[in-house]
C-alpha cells in the first residue's frame, strides 16, 4: 500500500522511526522510501522493490542499473541529447517540416492515406528468428505492468498488426503511408543514429509488380521534386525469388531462407570467411555457396537468364518491373543488381535499395514485398509491398549537393504599439489581422523602434503595423510596407 508523506523534512524527525514502526506493527512492510520531489515522499513496499528493480532492467544485455539517486543540491546537467538521438531547433525543425511536407504531398498525390502506430510496441512484434540485426538493436525493457514492450524500429509490424486488427472491414487494396520516429541501438555513422524519422508507403492486397512499380514510381516523384535527378540517385533492384530458385536447385530446406537473406545482405560489412561459415552452418553445402555467391555478382538480367533460365518468377517480376519502369519513363533511375536481399527476414519478393552514385552514403532507402508477414503473427496472409525512407541521409546526400532549401521564419505581420497604454489596441489590432488569416507577431513589451526594426527584419515581415495615440482615436493605424518604405494610415475595418 503505498502511502505519501509531505515533507522531506519528516525523515529526519525522530517521529519517523516511531511512525515506520507503528506500520510496521500494523503489517504495513516499509522498506523503501525513494523521493519523487523535493516535498514528496513515496513508501514502496519490498514487494514493490523487487518489481522496481526488475523495471530497472534494459534492453537485451541484462543489464541492471539503478535510477541516479537524487540529492537536494542543485546538479549540472548535460544540455546534449542523449546519444544518436536530436533537438530540433527552430532552423533544424523548418527543415524537417519541409521534408515531411513533401512526403505528405507525393503520397497524396499517389492518393495514398496517412495512418499512425504507436512508438511504443509490444517487443513480441519485432521477434523474428532469423538474427537480423534489428532485434539485438532494440530498445526494450519492463514497463510497470510486466510487460515486455520496445520502441518500435520500424513501422512495417505495426502495419501488420493493424491490418490484421481491421480484418475484413477493409477494402482491399489499401495504400497507407506513415511518418513516424523509430528507434534502433545502432553504431553511429553517418546517416545512422539511434532515433531516425521514416516515411513509409504501403500497398496492401495487389500480388502483381505494378504494386512495386508504383511505389518506387512515388520515391522517384519526391527525389524530382526536391531537385535530385537519375545522375544523383539510383535503384538497385533485385528478388528474393533468385534467391530462393538457387536454394531450390541445391535442396536447402525452406526454412533455411530468411536465414540465408540475413546472411547474404552482411557481404561487405563482415570477412567473406564468415559469410561462408556462416552459411555452412545454414545448411549449405561448399558447391551451392559458390554458385549463389556467383549468382549475386550478376548485374543484368541477361545474365541472370543464362544462368537461372527463362521460366522461372525471379526472371518475370524482375522483367515486368523493368518494363513498367519503361512505361512510367524512370528506366534510367533503375539497376539491377542481384547482391541486394535486404536486412529484413520477412521479405519474399522483389527488393530495392536507393543509393547515391557517388557511392558516399548508406542506403537512402529501401523496402520490397513481404506477403508472408501477416501470418507470422496470426493473421491471414496478404500481398503486401511497401518502402522505408529515412530523414538522415537524404539530408546528408543535399548538404553534399548544395540542395538544401533556405528555410527562413516568416511572419506576414509585426504589430507594434508606440505607448505602453496601446497595448491592448495593438492586440486588438492582431487579433483583426489573424482572423482574416494573416499571421502576426505582437510586440509584447514596450520596446524602442530600433528594436523592432530589426526584430522585422529577423522574421522576414513584410509589414510593420504601429499603433499610435492619434491614429488610433480616428479609428486608424499606421502600415508601414517594409519593402518600400511606403507608409499609410488605414482605417481599421478596412484593414487587410
Ligand atoms: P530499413 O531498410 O531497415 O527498412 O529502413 C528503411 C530506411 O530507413 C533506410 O533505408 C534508411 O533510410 C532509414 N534508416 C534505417 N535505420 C536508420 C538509422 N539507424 N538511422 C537513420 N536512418 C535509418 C525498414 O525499416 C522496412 N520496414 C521498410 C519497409 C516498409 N519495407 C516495407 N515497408
Amino acid at each position: 500500500m503505498p502511502a505519501i508523506l509531505n515533507s522531506s523534512l519528516f525523515l529526519q524527525h525522530p517521529l519517523f522511526s516511531t511512525a515506520v514502526l507503528s506500520l510496521r506493527r500494523h503489517h504495513l512492510n516499509i522498506s523503501l522510501f525513494s523521493r519523487i520531489n523535493n516535498n514528496t515522499l513515496r513508501a514502496c513496499s519490498t514487494s514493490s522493490l523487487s518489481s522496481a528493480n526488475q523495471n530497472v532492467r534494459t534492453g537485451r544485455s541484462g543489464s541492471v542499473s539503478s535510477p541516479p539517486v537524487e540529492n537536494d543540491t542543485a546538479q549540472k546537467i548535460d544540455v546534449n541529447p542523449p546519444k544518436g538521438t536530436r533537438d530540433f531547433p527552430p532552423e533544424d525543425m523548418r527543415l524537417r517540416n519541409w521534408l515531411f511536407h513533401h512526403f505528405t504531398e507525393v503520397s497524396q498525390q499517389f492518393g495514398f492515406e496517412e495512418v499512425d502506430f504507436p512508438v511504443l510496441e509490444s517487443e513480441a512484434l519485432y521477434i523474428r528468428k532469423a538474427g537480423e540485426e534489428i532485434r539485438d538493436q532494440l530498445y526494450c525493457f519492463e514497463d510497470r505492468g510486466n510487460r515486455r514492450v520496445a520502441l518500435r524500429p520500424e513501422l512495417t509490424p505495426s502495419l501488420a498488426r493493424l491490418v490484421i486488427q481491421k480484418g475484413k472491414s477493409v477494402s482491399l487494396p489499401l495504400k497507407w503511408f506513415a511518418i513516424g520516429q523509430c528507434w534502433r541501438y545502432e553504431r553511429m555513422t553517418r546517416g545512422r543514429r539511434r532515433e531516425h524519422y521514416q516515411w513509409n508507403m504501403d500497398i496492401i492486397g495487389v500480388s502483381d509488380v505494378t504494386a512495386e512499380a508504383e511505389l518506387i514510381s512515388s520515391i522517384i516523384t519526391f527525389f524530382k521534386r526536391i531537385g535530385l535527378t537519375a545522375s544523383d540517385v539510383g535503384f538497385k533492384i533485385s528478388s528474393r525469388k533468385v534467391l530462393q530458385e538457387v536454394l531450390r536447385c541445391y535442396s536447402v530446406a525452406e526454412n533455411m531462407f530468411g536465414r540465408v537473406c540475413i546472411i547474404i545482405d552482411k557481404i561487405g560489412k563482415i570477412p567473406m570467411d564468415d559469410i561462408r561459415k556462416d552459411l555452412q552452418s545454414a545448411d549449405m553445402s561448399e558447391v551451392a555457396i559458390e554458385e549463389l555467391l556467383q549468382v549475386l555478382s550478376l548485374k543484368s538480367l541477361t545474365k541472370l537468364e543464362e544462368k537461372l533460365g527463362a521460366s522461372g518468377e525471379a526472371l518475370s517480376d524482375l522483367k515486368q518491373l523493368f518494363s513498367l519502369a519503361e512505361k512510367y519513363g524512370y528506366s534510367e533511375w533503375l539497376q539491377f543488381d542481384a547482391s541486394i536481399v535486404r536486412g529484413l527476414a520477412y521479405y519474399t519478393g522483389i527488393v530495392f535499395e536507393g543509393f547515391d552514385r557517388e557511392g558516399k552514403l548508406r542506403a537512402i532507402c529501401g523496402g520490397g514485398r513481404y506477403d508472408r508477414l501477416l501470418s507470422t503473427f496470426g493473421g491471414d496472409d496478404l500481398p503486401a509491398c511497401g518502402f522505408g525512407f529515412g530523414d538522415a541521409v537524404i539530408v546528408e546526400l543535399l548538404k553534399e549537393r548544395g540542395l538544401l532549401p533556405e528555410l527562413s521564419l516568416q511572419v506576414e505581420n509585426i504589430v507594434c504599439s508606440l505607448d505602453q497604454e496601446l497595448q491592448g489596441a495593438a492586440s486588438a489590432v492582431a487579433t483583426i489581422l489573424r482572423e482574416k488569416g494573416q499571421s502576426v507577431d505582437l510586440v509584447l513589451e514596450n520596446k524602442p523602434l530600433k528594436w523592432v526594426f530589426k526584430r522585422a527584419a529577423r522574421i522576414n515581415a513584410r509589414r510593420l503595423i504601429l499603433v499610435g495615440k492619434a491614429e488610433w482615436e480616428k479609428g486608424m493605424v499606421n502600415v508601414k510596407t517594409l519593402s518600400t518604405g511606403e507608409q499609410l494610415e488605414i482605417r481599421l475595418d478596412e484593414l487587410e
